[in-house]
């Protein structure tokens, strides 16, 4: 691959800024533009940068916060708490000039229930916004429309009492569901993204994209057995309607008229087929692969949900995959155990080294694990209302730890989550020192990606024969080979390979652990304990 075959979207790795726990540069407790801003030479464009593509900033808009950020109430607007328009201009061309893409966050599929949007909507039944949210009559005898859940639970419809209907909410009754079915709310909408274009915007993220639109006449979903209410029911006609396919088209044509613009969808629910179905060029350009996130520590299970993408994608469309996230427990605190740096290792080249986009979440570059936290410091609606079953997103959603300092140099003020007690030895100062480090094999590790055609865009073929231990994979692009192998336990492994390999000709281009074994012979591999090494050669 030349260097003009580099697609940002394609090739680069994709860092995803949770802004309020980034970096604050008020000293209010939450991470802001100025403060992202301050931090962008730690992401690219220094010699001593981690080296990240693009940022996925989470929402930034005006919002009550019900849902964190989640609930906009303005999508033309910053919040002032994160900035001005002026920060989020300066935030564009200054992460341009470090070569890093910026992502938005669109949440389209509801609104905050203050914007204004809905408040004209709820004023009265004869309101011209009345039909840009699903109001609905109640069942004869009173009870709501239909037996539709909230995802944070609870019914998904709520009462309101001065113009006697009820309106539908996927998520929180402070979150009501957008009428996509009317065409003045998709011309609102589609404004908004143009308006974001415009601004130098290179690409969007669409929050739960597939539950735009819900059948025209509101039937029952079937139900099923499950733990919460949203889980007892096939979601056949809240989710998934056909109606969707057109509205991407008709998305993707506005993208399609600014240059190298790319969009990457959170699908609800997991099912690989239905994924594939929207990643085309009239649809969106990826679909996040959550399965990584669900998957026991076990390199079968990884390689299973590698070979399903693999196969329900094709070679056209273009897989995305992610360890942790916003709405997900830390992948270190998943698997860690004993050995979090160890584990995080592992992770990262198994992450890295795929035919598919790499989403990192902030922090875990320096093996960050979740904040622990007592029921009284849990803010996020469905951890206070599941509690201890569930509890919730927040210890996921920690301060990033920069430093020794106070408060882990996130914030000079109370930080809206506490920070981890570990922060004087765990953060990103200390690791970019060590060469080491977890943070130093990430960037080794991007940067080989980076310099690699093959681990790019290399097919992907499985090696090792199955093991529980471990797992050896190679990606091949004409003219050039990486070799992956990784063991997954604290104990050294032998992994057999399904056919010999030639053994010659490659060089180790990193190594989670330089000084333990990885030594290739046709048939097998030895690894040490954790070891996770990238060999490439060419021909
Ligand atoms: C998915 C987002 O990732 C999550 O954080 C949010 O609560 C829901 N969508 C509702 O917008």
């Amino acid at each position: 691959m030349t260097s003009s075959d580099w697609l940002w979207w394609r090739d680069g790795a994709i860092y995803h800024v949770y802004l309020r726990s980034f970096a604050d540069s008020n000293g209010d407790g939450l991470g802001d533009l100025p403060g992202l801003i301050d931090r962008l030479d730690y992401l690219n464009g220094t010699r001593d940068s981690l080296g990240v593509d693009a940022i996925w900033l989470s929402p930034c808009f005006p919002s009550p916060d019900k849902d964190f950020g989640y609930d906009v109430a303005d999508f033309n607007a910053i919040d002032p708490r994160y900035g001005t328009l002026a920060d989020f201009d300066r935030l564009i061309a200054e992460a341009h000039r470090r070569g890093i893409r910026v992502l938005l966050d669109l949440v389209y599929n509801h609104t905050s229930d203050q914007h204004l949007w809905f408040l004209e909507s709820r004023s009265s039944r004869q309101s011209p916004r009345r039909d840009w949210y699903v109001w609905r009559d109640g069942r004869p005898g009173g009870g709501p429309p239909n037996n539709w859940q909230s995802v944070f639970g609870g019914r998904a419809w709520t009462w309101d009492e001065a113009t006697r209907q009820f309106y539908y909410h996927m998520f929180l009754r402070e979150q009501p569901d957008l009428n996509w079915h009317n065409p003045d709310v998709r011309r609102a909408l589609s404004d908004a993204t143009r308006f974001w274009l415009d601004r130098g915007v290179d690409g969007f993220r669409l929050d739960v994209f597939n539950a735009w639109y819900e059948h025209p006449d509101y039937p029952d979903n079937p139900t099923k057995l499950g733990l919460r209410g949203f889980d007892r029911q096939h979601h056949i006609y809240d989710v998934d309607r056909p109606e969707m396919h057109p509205a991407l088209a008709e998305f993707r044509s506005l993208l399609n008229s600014y240059p190298e613009r790319a969009s990457v969808g959170e699908l609800f629910g997991a099912d690989p087929a239905r994924a594939a179905s929207y990643c085309n060029d009239h649809g969106l350009h990826m679909v996040f692969n959550f399965e990584f996130s669900y998957r026991a520590w076990d390199p079968e299970a990884f390689c299973t949900s590698i070979e399903s993408a693999e196969r329900h994608l094709g070679a056209d469309a273009w897989p995305c995959y992610v360890l942790s996230n916003h709405d997900l427990s830390r992948h270190v605190s998943r698997y860690g155990g004993d050995h979090p740096a160890e584990v995080a290792r592992v992770a990262a080249t198994l992450l890295l080294t795929q035919r598919g986009t790499p989403f990192l979440y902030y922090g875990e570059e320096i093996g960050l694990p979740d904040v622990p936290l007592r029921r009284s410091q849990i803010v996020d609606p469905p951890g206070r209302r599941y509690w201890p079953l569930y509890k919730g997103r927040d210890p996921n959603r920690g301060p990033m730890q920069w430093d020794s300092g106070p408060n882990a140099g996130f914030t000079t003020g109370t930080p809206w989550l506490p920070v981890r007690l570990d922060y004087a030895e765990l953060n990103a100062a200390a690791q970019q020192g060590d060469a080491r480090s977890v943070w130093s094999f990430y960037r080794d590790l991007m940067r080989l990606r980076r310099l690699t055609p093959a681990l790019r865009r290399g097919a992907f073929e499985r090696l090792s024969r199955p093991s529980h231990q471990g797992l050896a994979y190679l990606r091949a692009s004409p003219g050039q080979q990486a070799l992956i192998a990784l063991n997954f336990r604290s104990t050294p492994v032998r992994l057999t390979f399904q056919h010999p390999v030639d053994s010659s000709g490659w060089s180790l281009g990193v190594a989670a652990h330089p000084e333990r074994a990885a030594r290739l012979s046709p048939g097998e591999i030895d690894l040490g304990a954790f070891q996770a090494a990238v060999f490439v050669r060419s021909g």
